[in-house]
């Protein structure tokens, strides 16, 4: 079993290596999905879609969000389902939800935090503690 600190921030990718199209990574044995929305920050993803557990590192970026590539449930970086396109009006799948981390990249590189807890914790070089959504600089 492998050990590891938990509140603490393990980079995951650099910054280059992520555009527009998904990159699939395991990180400490956790399967992820990272890919940048249409402003740029990252996001990064449990890689799994719910529905049917379709990695979703094999589907494809739409704006802000991620498209399962199974079925084409669409996840945004908070990892809500926002459409579901068999349904009338794609009306999204409430109870389908998909693990989302805290994102800080910086010094080019994207790092995620192994954390449930509230506070993302404390990144070096910054004054406070970064939130989930701290990514892009
Ligand atoms: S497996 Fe993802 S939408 Fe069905």
């Amino acid at each position: 079993m492998t050990q590891y600190l938990r509140n603490a921030w393990y980079a995951v990718a650099y910054s280059d290596e992520v555009a527009d199209r998904p990159l699939g990574r395991t990180m400490l044995g956790t399967e992820l999905v990272i890919y940048r929305d249409s402003a740029g920050k990252a996001v990064i993803l449990y890689d799994r879609c719910p529905h049917r557990f379709a990695p979703l590192s094999v589907g494809k970026v739409i704006g802000d969000v991620i498209q399962c590539p199974y079925h084409g449930l669409q996840f945004d970086a908070t990892g809500r389902c926002t459409r579901n396109p068999h349904s009338k009006g794609g009306k999204p799948l409430q109870a389908a939800r998909v693990a989302a981390f805290p994102v800080l990249e910086r010094y080019g590189v994207i790092c995620r935090a192994t954390t449930r807890w509230r506070r993302s914790p404390h990144c070096p070089g910054s004054n406070s503690s970064s939130t989930p959504r701290d990514s892009g600089s």
